[in-house]
């Protein structure tokens, strides 16, 4: 339609004409900016009508679960949401569904919960725990499942806990990376002299890990002393040897960390000595 004015108003060369065009093109315009405004208008008020709705809906396990009446009549529910809002979880938008399935969009609890809340179908029943959280990340689950604690937790499982899975080693809700001063206790469970079960793995562990957070405080020295930026290669050999770190611990190749974390260290180590010397 525009495209038919704008060639009406070029082969016009009466002036009337063109008057009567402009005067028309006006009442056109002006009728096309009702219209645009109305529509713009319709779609403001629809789509806030239908995100305010799918917000109360999307969110009906958070609606209830919130609600600080359980902080009285049923703490340990309430706990389990407050764990839920601190986390990196909430922070990723990685709701209660993501990992116990259910219907949210259902305020009803029995409809909401359906059969996955349930004892024995839930997805976060122990031995089904890893192909929860692997949904999202895939390449933890994925070594964790070439590691010996997988094989034992499916191969007997009945006499589950047997061996640790994600949420032994991160928590369940409100993750994160163990610290040097927990991963001796994580281990030690069942790592110990008593058990004769590997006893030296929490010490090496805990020492590892360790490692690695000076792995880390040194390269953030580096990074702030421009020493990164300067030499893009060193950077990136960097973080392709300390990426695969994560994944072996999946794996439970603890000498390979071993040795991988010390080169990385030491390279680390050379640098800030080149820079003091400088
Ligand atoms: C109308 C309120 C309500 C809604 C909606 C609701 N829940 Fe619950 N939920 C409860 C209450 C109350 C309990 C405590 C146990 C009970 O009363 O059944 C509970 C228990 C649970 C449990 C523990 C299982 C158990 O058997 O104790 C989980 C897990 C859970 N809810 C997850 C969810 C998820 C996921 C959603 C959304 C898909 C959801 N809930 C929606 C009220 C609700
Ligand atoms: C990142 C995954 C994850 C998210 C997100 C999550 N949960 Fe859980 N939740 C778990 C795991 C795993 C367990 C099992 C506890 C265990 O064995 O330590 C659990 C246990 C629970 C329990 C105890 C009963 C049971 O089934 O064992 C309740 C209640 C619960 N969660 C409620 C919620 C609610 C409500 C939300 C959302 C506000 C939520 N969870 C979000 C992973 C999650
Ligand atoms: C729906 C996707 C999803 C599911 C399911 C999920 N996560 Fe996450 N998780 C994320 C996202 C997104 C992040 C933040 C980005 C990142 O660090 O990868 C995250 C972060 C983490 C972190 C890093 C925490 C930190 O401090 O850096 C750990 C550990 C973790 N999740 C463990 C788990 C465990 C254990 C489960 C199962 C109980 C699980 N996740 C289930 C998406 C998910
Ligand atoms: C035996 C203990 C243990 C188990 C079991 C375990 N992890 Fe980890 N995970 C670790 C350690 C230790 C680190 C930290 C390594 C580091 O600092 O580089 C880590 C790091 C992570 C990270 C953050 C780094 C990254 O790779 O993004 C995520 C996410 C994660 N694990 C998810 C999982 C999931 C999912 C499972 C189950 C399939 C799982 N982990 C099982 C010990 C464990
Ligand atoms: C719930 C008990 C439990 C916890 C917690 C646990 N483990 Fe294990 N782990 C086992 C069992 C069982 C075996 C198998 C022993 C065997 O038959 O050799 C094992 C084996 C191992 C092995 C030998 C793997 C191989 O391929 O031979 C290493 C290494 C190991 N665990 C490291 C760890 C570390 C590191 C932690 C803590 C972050 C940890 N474990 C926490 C139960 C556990």
């Amino acid at each position: 339609m525009l495209e038919k004015l704008k060639t009406q108003i070029r082969h016009s060369k009466d002036l009337s004409y063109q008057m009567r065009t402009a005067h028309e093109l006006m009442r056109k315009f002006l009728s096309i900016s009702f219209l645009i405004t109305f529509i713009i208008f319709f779609f403001v008020t629809f789509i806030n009508a239908t995100t305010a709705s799918s917000e109360d809906i999307a969110n009906s396990c958070i609606q209830c679960h919130s609600n600080p009446a359980f902080r009285i009549t049923n703490k340990k529910l309430y706990k389990y949401y407050r764990d839920w809002e601190l986390s990196i979880h909430a922070l990723e938008k990685v709701t209660c569904v993501d990992c116990h399935g259910g219907n949210e969009n259902s305020n009803d609890k029995e409809e909401a919960h359906g059969k996955e809340i349930q004892q024995l179908l839930t997805p976060v029943k122990y031995e089904r725990i890893s192909e929860t959280c692997g949904k999202c990340h895939e390449e933890n689950a994925q070594n964790y499942k070439k590691s010996k604690h997988y094989r034992i937790l499916t191969e007997k499982s009945g006499s589950s806990r047997l061996t640790p899975t994600c949420v032994t080693c991160h928590s369940s809700i409100n993750t994160s990376i163990p610290k040097p001063e927990d991963i001796a206790d994580i281990c030690t469970s069942c790592h110990n002299p008593v058990t004769e079960n590997h006893p030296e793995v929490p010490e090496l562990a805990g020492y590892l890990i360790e490692r690695l957070s000076f792995i880390n405080y040194y390269t953030r020295y580096l990074i702030s002393r421009g020493v990164m930026k300067e030499d893009p290669q060193f950077s990136k050999t960097i973080n392709e040897e300390f990426s695969g770190l994560s994944q072996t611990w999946h794996t439970l190749e603890l000498d390979r960390i071993e040795e991988k974390s010390l080169k990385i260290r030491t390279m680390l180590l050379q640098r800030r000595k080149e820079l003091e010397e400088k």
